[in-house]
């Protein structure tokens, strides 16, 4: 199987970084999420480098919803990125994390008050979804006598090819705003005392591994940029939304890179502004790109069962990784402890979770498994633990980071205590002192 520079098997273990993850597994216990500094900031990089070749005037946001953690944020934001935050919450994080206020933008089809006033109250542009959410940004800002930088989500109504779940600019997706109505859009912002309007913003999809759907949105963005431009609009900046998606299937996943998306997406970016007469900042917002391959999931072998197909049932399941049940997503899986054996064995690799549909891999070719072998599941740095949950009463993972020799936690394990901690005893169920 093909490897990522940062993963390599010395002595018959996976190792990450130049640390062995089997003996992560045995210091810090499993299941465990082990992320890669230096691959995040690597990835951040080729993005900028690529981006960089083309135009001077980007930002990058991290798209925070694909890894909440503080040490990856505070690690992007070291190297200049902002944040594609989407919701008070992302907020508060990449703030925690020492972003900027001007570096963020407050996504989200379903804003809530406070989360508008919490935007205007930290000077957070806002991408706005609907005229309804402008009215109530506008009365918001009013209050306060802030001016609200915003920019509208457009609904580019691209068909993209990725699982249905994840196209997020399609004509009948929740987000955005259709072409059509994007000038009147504008030109009621135009209007609003409270309101500037200073991009334009989309998102066609995750997880998409061509770079002509991304040509195609840039194409329509500057089309609607040159035509905002026109009823006066000032544009600060276009945002194009998400990144790559990655080769989940090592061998046969196609790659495409950085190098791949600037050039496909940048001459229809320059072309465009450049026929529409302006000079805006190009923003966009991967995710998945900047943080999947960064992270292996390492999760303990508890037993084998010989049935109707092979089982090696795993201490992590869709409660660590709700990927493969969600999406049907495919994860590479190599057995950490035993990288040298062959592949003699087949094993469809189950959690712990009380449902037929906590499945990891299917029939993986892997070798012969035991009690006690530590697999890890590639891939799980977005939307891996950013998707986690209690289910089962399962208190989550730790996650550890590490840096050249160094290895720290960078989110401690649960306790049974932290699944309880919130929950509140109604006074009916209180016995009587
Ligand atoms: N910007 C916006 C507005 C988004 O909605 C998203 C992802 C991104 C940026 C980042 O896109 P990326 O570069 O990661 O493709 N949980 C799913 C993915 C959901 C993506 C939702 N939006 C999964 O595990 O595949």
């Amino acid at each position: 199987m093909k490897l990522p520079p940062h993963l390599s098997t010395r002595d018959g273990h996976l190792w990450i970084g130049d640390h062995d993850t089997v003996a992560l597994a045995a210091r810090w216990g499993t299941p465990l999420y082990v992320t890669d500094e230096d691959r995040v900031c690597a990835c951040y990089d080729a993005y900028r480098k690529a981006l960089s070749c083309y135009y001077q005037d980007i930002k990058i946001l991290f798209a925070a919803k694909a890894n909440g953690n503080a040490a990856v944020l505070r690690a992007l934001a070291g190297l200049g990125a902002g944040a594609d935050v989407f919701s008070s919450g992302e907020l508060h994080l990449a703030l925690r994390a020492g972003m900027t206020p001007d570096t963020l933008l407050f996504n989200g089809s379903s804003k809530s008050p406070a989360d508008l006033a919490l935007a205007v109250a930290r000077g957070v542009t806002v991408s706005v979804d609907s005229l309804d959410e402008l009215h109530q940004l506008q009365a918001i800002a009013a209050q306060s006598g802030a001016i609200a930088r915003i920019a509208f989500r457009v609904n580019p109504a691209l068909e993209v090819p990725t699982h249905p779940k994840i196209a997020t600019g399609l004509a009948t997706s929740k987000f955005g705003i259709p072409h059509a109505q994007v000038p009147d859009a504008y030109r009621l912002a135009l209007s609003c005392d409270y309101i500037r309007p200073v991009g334009i913003h989309c998102h066609i999809g995750s997880q998409i591994l061509a770079t002509d759907p991304f040509a195609r949105a840039a194409e329509v963005m500057v089309l609607i940029a040159a035509e905002i431009t026109d009823i006066g609009v000032d544009l600060a900046f276009i945002d194009l939304g998400g990144g790559l998606g990655i080769p989940y299937n090592h061998d046969s996943d196609p790659a495409p890179t950085p190098a791949d998306y600037a050039a496909a997406v940048m001459p229809v970016f320059l072309e465009g502004i450049h026929t529409a007469g302006i000079a805006p900042q190009l923003w966009i917002e991967p995710g998945r790109s900047l943080v999947a391959d960064s992270t292996v999931l390492l999760t303990r072998v508890n037993s084998v069962k010989q049935a109707h197909r092979t089982f090696a049932n795993v201490d992590a399941g869709f409660n660590l990784l709700i990927r493969p049940a969600m999406y049907d997503a495919y994860h590479e899986i190599i057995a950490a402890n035993k990288a040298n054996e062959p592949n003699s064995a087949c094993y469809t690799v189950t959690g712990p979770i009380c449902e037929s549909g906590d499945i990891l891999a299917k029939d993986r070719p892997l070798p012969f498994l035991a009690a006690g072998d530590v697999l890890a599941v590639l891939d799980a740095g977005a939307y891996g633990f950013a998707m986690a949950s209690q289910y089962n009463c399962r208190p989550r993972c730790p996650e550890v980071l590490i840096k050249g020799g160094h290895s720290a936690l960078m989110r401690r394990g649960e306790v049974f205590d932290d699944i309880t901690a919130t929950m509140v005893d109604p006074p009916w169920h209180l016995r009587p002192s």
